[in-house]
Order: structure tokens, then sequence, then C-alpha cells
């Protein structure tokens, strides 16, 4: 372990090697189990505690537990450039519990002891696991540097609603350990080759509001685009997801790092992906866009009784988003924001929906395009897809079958070397 390129790495049968932060919060004591745990798994663990930790659980027990000397300081085992060596090595860091302290300093990059430096020695994933009371927790400073951690990358689990360290009980309890574990063996599994990237996806259908009341939609419920969005954020990269029209169940088992913006309409839509289109690497267009819109919405319900026998409703075009977006970045192709559409057909044969991804792709001049067949019984609102990717020109990057999760982890991995280049020539 340890010889994975820079910024992914993976899980072999000898185990990963864990650093794992221990801060001073009371919680360290739970902290020891989650050590057994990885010990148990197979995983070479080093326990780097700052001094406060040791305050609540002494040197003897983290050694013990980890089979690991365990130091605090860069000034120990200088001939191994222990502060540096660490963190290079490691394939995974968990700081569990982390306190408001420890988050300020990693926001800022402090790195006055053996866990600062092992932290930005490294770039391996990092899984934090806060603890602290419920005040500390909502200070904006608090939010602020977990805000930062996050746009960088770093993975939170946690905190919890429960019962604090003193009579008090609220937001800010560290999660237990069998769960800390959980997430850390998933994130040690995956690839993490969207560090330091900013994804912003729309998922879901748009209604154009008619009266008050109703509105013209469509069947998508934005499963495909949620997918997205949660294996990009799985990979490190900071993600916005703009929902359109989503059920909340839905949206409920998402990673808490992943920023949801509701919106309704065409309109807000468009609005909401102007807002973070500059400071996006990739767009993800999975939504399903209406085309047209009602010209003049009815301030008050229509009544069938004003309209007689038939209703004529006068639509008008829609802005094309995607499209906008193409010309937006101008003649270069290879400028930032990398731009996904998606292509929904209803069509009779696999070659029609290529002939048709191929044409749309032409169309709107994006740099990848996910097509789907769509119909009464598949697509929309279905757990399994079958997503058919097409590059800029034409060609197929490759095809996906099965539940939304793996065809949305065909397209990120896609995405992911297109995202290299525009970051590359950035440079
Ligand atoms: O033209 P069509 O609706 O088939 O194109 C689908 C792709 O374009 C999707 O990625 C969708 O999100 C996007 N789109 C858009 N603006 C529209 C219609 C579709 O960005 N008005």
């Amino acid at each position: 372990m340890g010889e994975h390129p820079p910024g992914s790495f993976g899980c072999d049968d000898e185990g990963m090697k864990i650093v794992v932060g221990v801060t001073g919060g009371i919680a360290a004591y739970k902290t020891v189990h989650l050590v057994r745990l990885m010990v148990k798994a197979g995983h070479t663990v080093t326990v780097v505690p700052t001094e406060n930790a040791l305050e609540f659980v002494g040197k003897p027990t983290w050694e013990a537990l980890s089979r690991n000397p365990v130091t605090t300081s860069v000034h120990e085992d200088v001939p191994e450039v222990r502060h540096v060596r660490l963190g290079q090595e490691a394939d995974l860091i968990v700081v569990a519990p982390a306190t408001a302290n420890t988050l300020a300093k990693m926001a800022a990059g402090i790195a006055d002891d053996l866990l600062g430096t092992t932290l930005i020695a490294s770039k391996a994933p990092v899984l934090v696991a806060p603890a602290m009371h419920t005040e500390m927790w909502q200070h904006a400073s608090t939010q602020a540097n977990v805000h930062t951690l996050r746009e960088r990358g770093v993975h939170f689990v946690g905190p919890e609603a429960g019962e604090l360290t003193g009579a008090d009980s609220g937001l800010g309890r560290m999660t237990e350990p069998e769960q800390i574990f959980e997430r850390a063996m998933a994130l040690g599994s995956v690839a993490q080759d969207l560090t330091g990237c900013r994804v912003l996806v729309t998922a879901g259908g748009t209604r154009e509001p008619i009266d008050p009341v109703r509105y013209i939609g469509n069947r998508s419920s934005g499963r495909q685009g949620i997918e997205v969005a949660a294996e990009a954020a799985r990979r490190g990269a900071a993600v916005t997801l703009i929902a359109a029209n989503i059920e909340q169940r839905l949206l409920e088992g998402l990673a808490s790092s992943i920023e949801v913006s509701r919106v309704g309409s065409t309109a807000e839509l468009e609005a909401a992906v102007h807002l973070l289109a500059a400071s996006a690497d990739a767009i993800v267009m999975a939504a399903a866009v209406s085309d047209y819109r009602v010209a003049e919405v009815a301030d008050g319900k229509l009544r069938k009784a004003d309209q007689g026998e038939s209703l004529h409703l006068n639509l008008v075009e829609n802005p094309d988003i995607l499209r906008g977006l193409v010309d937006a970045r101008g003649s270069s192709n290879l400028a930032k924001p990398v731009l996904v559409g998606f292509a929904a057909e209803t069509v009779a044969s696999d070659e029609e929906l290529l002939e048709r991804g191929r044409a749309k792709l032409a169309r709107k001049g994006c740099d990848l395009l996910a097509v789907n067949a769509v119909g009464w019984s598949q697509g929309f609102e279905k757990e399994h897809n079958h997503l058919w990717l097409l590059e800029a020109g034409g060609s197929l990057m490759g095809q996906a079958e099965g539940p939304k999760g793996e065809t949305a982890r065909a397209l990120v991995d896609a995405l992911v070397p297109l995202i290299g280049e525009i970051k590359g020539l950035a440079l």
C-alpha cells in the first residue's frame, strides 16, 4: 500500500496504512474501539494524538491497541522524517474525535505538531468525526472551517445529536466507532480522483406553472442525477446538487457534504446554474428540463366554467441552459467547466438511440453526452438504467447497464480525465 498514484488509492489484501488522529475531547475513549476495529480488520494503524488528547487516553493504550509506537511530537524519530513520512505513506487519515480547535487548525493548515504535519504532508483521503458542544459546533467560525475543509475534499461523519459530556444534550456527539469504521472502509475503497474539484449536478424534472395550482412537468425522479452527485462526492469532489422537484425521501440518504439547492421551474434552475457555474470544474445537466413554458401564467386558478370545451395554452420556448453554458464558455472546448448533457430518447433500437444522441451532441456542443432510452416502462422513475456515453465528436466512450449507482460510476469515470485535462491546462 502507499504506492497508488497521487490523489487515488485503493484497498488490497494487506489492508491499508491508516493514521488515526486523536484530538483532545472526551470522545477519545470511543476512538479506542475504532482503533481496535481497524487493527482487527487487518489494517496497519498509527495513532497520532495531540498533546491534549493524551490527557484523556494515555500513550500506552494507543500503543498497545495499534501495536505501533505513538508520538505527538515532530522532534522524535527525526532521522525517519516521521513528520512527513506518516502522511506521505498513509492510505487514509481519520481524525476522531476532532475538536473545534483542530478543525480550525486544519482549515488554516497549522502544522505545529505531528498530526498537523501529517495532515498537510498527505494526499490521502481524510475523514473527520467532530465532537464538541452544540454551541461550539454551531459557532460561525467552526461552520466556516467545516465549509473550507469540505470544499477541499475532506469527508465528515457526524456529529450526531445526543447526550454530551455535561448534563446537556444536542448536536455535537461523536458518531459511534462502528459507523466511523464503516465510513472509513468505504472511503478507503474508492479512488479520490476528484479531490479539489467542484462539481455541479442538476437532477429531477422542471415544472412550468400554468396557474397557482397546476403545472406542466415530466416523470424524471432525479435518481440518476442524485447518483452522479453521490459518486462525485464519494470521490472527493465538492458537490452542489440542483434538485428540481425531487421527492425528499430520495435526497435523504445523500452525504451531508452535498449542498442541495431546490428549484421548481426552468427559470429557477437556470438562475441556480448561473449562480454557481463560474466556480464549477464540471456541470452535469442530468435534469429533464422543460423545453417550453406557459407564455402567460394565470394569477388565479383557471376555471372550467370560463374555458368552455377546450383549453388552449400558449407555450413559448425556454432557453437551452446547456447550450447557453457552451456558448458562454467560448470556442475553446478545453476550458472550465467541463459540460455534460443528458439525452433521454424514445427510440426503437440502440442504433437509433446513438444516432439521435450524436445529433444532439453536435447541436449542444457539450463535452460528454449521456444517452438513455426512455419510455412508458423504462428510464424515468426506474432504479436501473442503460447509459451510453458519447464524447465530443460522437465516439462512444463506453456504456453501462445496471443500478443507477453503477451507471453514475461509469459517467464519473468518463468525467475524471476531462476535468484532469482542463485542470492541467489551467496550471
Ligand atoms: O434538448 P433536450 O431537452 O433533449 O436536451 C437535454 C439536455 O439538455 C439535458 O442535459 C438537459 O438538462 C439540457 N437542457 C437544458 N435546457 C433546456 C432543455 C434541456 O439545459 N431548456
